[in-house]
């Protein structure tokens, strides 16, 4: 795996008290493993987008972050479940305030859904304002004629197929920037940003994925630590969370609620180890587990659920249906079936009940779009205008509808 070559050093500390650059944390990460970073063609075009970003003013106020975690400690307890959804891969171009405002309608369609179904309030959380950078399982791709550098993102490169789009390019994590800050924006402007009750409130998230993004981002705040300004609530994802990864120490060092995405082939030891790093204080709120095991093999979390709540950590576990469900059909493209996500749904909520645990929500990738990308209630996806995806097949709200529908508290349990 190659180290990361952020420098981390010479950045100036600027914004207001308490808000300025960490290039601490920036330094200590610099060297580790770091997995599913783009090879620059340039790296000296790096340090003055990493400067541009260390003095902007940060996404998410510390104020915000720490909002959430309080929310999320009483999830853990269970008086709150949690909708964490939207693109697999947020596009630059859909952050303007129509975009915004879809985008937080379908959230609030599938909150109500879940809260109908629960009793209990939902927090709402969106893949959005900084979803941009993606973990790809190849470097590169086939195209008629040779290979492609593959698409990582906008952040990183454009999707067309042609060398010049997909040859990573550093202005575009300043483009990521300001995208976020248009999205951050329009929610402010829709009364669902900061200074939101916190009822109303959409908070942010994505895959804290490109260091180059995201270590510039690190800020200092007025309690004596440091936090990630570019995003509320960062996750790891399953390809980037090996104990001594630079992802994983960074996550480490932020007061930031986290979250890790674990898949089927987790080992004990491993979820234990991330958990020791992730979570050393035992906090509420502090850890959430994302389950993404498929709908064939969710029977595996138990043994994973038992070793975490043995070892005392009181993390919170969510179920994403979508990432263990994918196919690549005969032709090519990639989707998945209702069926199946429901299914996960369903089993994933029993699992965590038997090992007296709770699925405290749900993470789902879904478009309020118009689109036909994954199979079920009546769509069936072909390559056109209806698959947009750049990347994961999305739920359209139809679908999405559904899935939060079979989500529910598990038998015997009083909202
Ligand atoms: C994602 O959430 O889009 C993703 C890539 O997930 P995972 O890390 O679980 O594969
Ligand atoms: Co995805």
């Amino acid at each position: 795996m190659p180290r990361h070559p952020f420098p981390g050093t010479g950045l100036p500390r600027t914004g207001l008290p308490g808000t300025g650059h960490d290039p601490l944390i920036a330094s200590m990460v610099a060297g580790l493993p770091a997995g599913q970073q783009p090879r620059w063609p340039d790296p000296s075009l790096l340090p003055p987008v990493h400067d541009r970003l260390a003095g902007e003013s940060p996404l998410v106020s510390y104020a915000g972050v720490r909002e959430l975690h309080e929310l999320l400690a009483r999830a853990a307890e269970g008086d709150l479940c949690l909708l964490q959804a939207g693109d697999c891969v947020e596009l630059t171009t859909e952050c303007e305030p129509a975009d915004v405002a879809r985008k937080v309608e379908m959230l609030d369609v599938l909150g109500d859904v879940m809260r109908t179904g629960s009793g209990l309030p939902v927090v709402r959380v969106g893949r959005i304002a900084g979803q941009f950078a993606k973990p790809r399982s190849d470097d590169w791709e086939s195209v008629p004629g040779g290979r492609l550098p593959v698409f990582r993102g906008p952040v990183v490169n454009a999707p067309d197929a042609r060398e010049e789009d997909r040859t990573p390019d550093p202005s575009r994590i300043v483009t990521g920037l300001e995208a976020a800050r248009r999205a951050v924006d329009a929610l402010d402007a829709l009364g669902r940003g900061e200074g939101a009750a916190p009822q109303d409130r959409v908070w942010t998230s994505h895959e804290a994925l490109l260091l180059d993004y995201e270590l510039p981002q690190v800020r200092r705040h007025e309690d004596n630590g440091s936090y990630l300004a570019s995003t509320h609530w960062p996750w790891i994802g399953e390809r980037t969370r090996q104990t001594d990864s630079a992802h994983v120490r960074l996550m480490a060092e932020l007061d930031n609620p986290v979250a890790c995405k674990i898949g089927p082939d987790a080992t004990v030891d491993e979820v234990l180890d991330l958990c020791a790093v992730l979570d050393p204080h035992r906090t509420p709120g502090r850890l959430t587990l994302i389950a993404r095991f498929g709908a064939g093999r969710v029977a595996e979390l138990a043994p994973l659920v038992r070793a975490v709540r043995q070892a005392g950590h009181p993390v919170l576990w969510m179920c994403d249906p979508m990432h263990g469900n994918t196919v690549k059909r005969p032709d090519g493209l990639k989707t998945r079936r209702l069926d199946a996500i429901m299914s996960e749904i369903r089993q994933c909520v029993d699992v965590l009940a038997e090992n007296a645990a709770h699925c405290a929500g749900l993470h789902l990738e879904a478009s309020p779009d118009d689109i036909s990308e994954c199979e079920g209630a009546g769509r069936s996806p072909e390559r056109g205008p209806g698959y947009r995806s750049l990347c994961d097949p999305r739920l359209s709200l139809v679908q999405a509808v559904a899935a939060a529908a079979h989500w529910r508290l598990p038998v015997g349990a009083v909202a």
